[in-house]
């Protein structure tokens, strides 16, 4: 039995939205509509299925942030967060101090994760695991007595968080507009979207021309100045984009060549969503800094961290000095018990092979019912993270006009019919939980097919 089935709660929904228009400024919305018309306020979650305070049921297409891996309601997690509160609810790992959770999150990290990545620095989310894993590199180098290797190189369409140094690695202008000038020493490279980066390419030559640009801006950069590369195995707010399956390895042969340590931000790809625990196994690479959050704790809990190498590790540890890094909540006992927990049911439940096996089902199910669509253009994905990409001519990848507002009728078209998707102007990204069902697959499709229908029809 799941929690919320045990406490069963009525809200008064008009009051809850007079509030929330008053009070609550809500992070990546519109704000003025949001302040027109009312957040949707959910209430209740149980596997996929997630309830509004009116009582009204959908499909979670989205996966919370395309983080609750296990899905929503599991008691086993909340258990384990009481139990551990009471215990001892916060015990920080600065000053050389630690807690059993924390220990035990690492070994079982050390163990999952492919080596030499065998070493753990916890954070609160992803874009403190970017920054952190980023301040590792640049502080790798320094010990090793290059101080000048600093720089970043990143990707458009790469998300790697909203804080400062998160956001100067992400390559979307949305995130950036009015948020002040680019942080110097980040350098942004072409993403490996071959929809519209690779036309007319076979895959070999879509990859050689994107290394080829890699090296021409390690020439321009200088390879002495570079502390690392930052990627999502598979791109995922910017646009849901798997590299050309050739990629990953001549890209890190490269930056070995070079001296450049390689980041691989597995904050969404993490913890099975690909269709394997790591996105790097869909590639065969290991990177030198892992960077994770969301699926670590299904959010339950927010949690993340970086994994390091062993090379890394070991010059970190040389010299008599201390790290100057951390957060408060690194490695908060609370969180550590539940990750624990929740990386054993990711575990128990195989949840990795059930998000191959119920991507494909899902995306065959979306291109069965879309791929003619005229105003479908592509519909890509790895395991249960996809996009359903929509554009105003297929021929020539016309994107839509922004006034048509798109996005927002595709959003009120899908939850109309019971699921929860990020839409934009761009087009439908999915990601439901891990532990999705035949049925449910078949569900969240028809609603998402039936939502283009209505909106885009010709
Ligand atoms: C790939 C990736 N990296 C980093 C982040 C940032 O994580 P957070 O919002 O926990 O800071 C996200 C969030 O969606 C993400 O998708």
């Amino acid at each position: 039995m799941v929690l919320s089935q045990t406490r069963p709660r009525t809200w008064d929904t008009a009051d809850l939205v007079t509030k929330d228009k008053a009070h609550l400024l809500h992070s990546v919305s519109n704000l003025r509509q949001v302040r027109e018309h009312g957040p949707l306020v959910l209430a209740r979650g149980e596997g996929v299925r997630i309830w509004d305070t009116d009582g009204t049921a959908y499909i979670d297409g989205f996966a919370g942030l395309w983080n609750v891996n296990v899905g929503h309601g599991r008691r086993e997690l909340a258990e384990v967060m009481a139990a551990q509160g009471e215990e001892l609810a916060f015990a920080p790992t600065f000053f050389g101090l630690a807690t059993p959770a924390a220990i035990e999150l690492a070994v079982k990290l050390g163990g999952l994760f492919p080596d030499p990545l065998n070493h753990v620095n916890f954070t609160s989310g992803g874009a403190e695991s970017n920054e952190t894993a980023m301040k590792i590199a640049r502080y790798y180098w320094y010990l090793r007595g290059k101080p000048d290797k600093t720089k970043i190189i990143s990707r458009k369409m790469g998300y790697h968080g909203i804080a400062m140094g998160a956001l100067a690695a992400t390559g979307i202008p949305a995130y950036h507009e009015g948020f002040g000038p680019p942080t110097p020493g980040f350098v942004h490279l072409m993403a490996p979207y071959a929809y519209r980066n690779g036309e007319g390419l076979d895959e070999a030559a879509f990859v050689a021309k994107l290394v080829a640009e890699l090296e021409e801006t390690i020439a321009r950069e200088g390879a002495d100045t570079i502390a690392a590369m930052i990627g999502e195995p598979v791109q995922g707010a910017g646009g849901v984009v798997p590299p050309p399956d050739g990629y990953w390895q001549p890209v890190k042969d490269l930056l070995d060549k070079h001296d450049i340590l390689l980041i691989l931000d597995e904050v969404i790809t993490g913890f099975g969503r690909t269709g394997t625990m790591f996105g790097m196994q869909q590639y065969g690479i290991v990177p030198d800094l892992a960077a994770f959050a969301k699926g670590v704790t299904s959010g339950y809990v927010p949690l993340g961290g970086v994994m390091v190498s062993d090379r890394v590790f070991e010059t970190m540890a040389e010299p008599d000095k201390m790290f100057m890094h951390g957060f408060t909540y690194s490695g908060h006992p609370v969180a550590c018990a539940v990750g624990l927990r929740n990386l054993q049911i990711i575990e128990e439940e195989r949840l990795p092979e059930n998000a191959d096996r119920q991507g494909r089902a899902l995306i065959g199910a979306l291109r069965d019912g879309m791929n003619d669509h005229p105003h479908v253009g592509e519909i890509r994905g790895k395991g249960l993270m996809m996009i359903v990409e929509v554009v105003a001519d297929r021929q020539t990848k016309a994107k839509f006009d922004p006034t048509l507002n798109v996005g927002g009728r595709l959003q009120a078209a899908t939850r109309a019919r019971g699921a929860i998707v990020r839409c934009t102007n761009d087009g439908i990204a999915i990601a439901p939980p891990l532990v999705i069902t035949d049925a449910e697959v078949a569900e969240l499709a028809a609603a998402v097919v039936g939502a283009v229908d209505e909106v885009l029809a010709d």
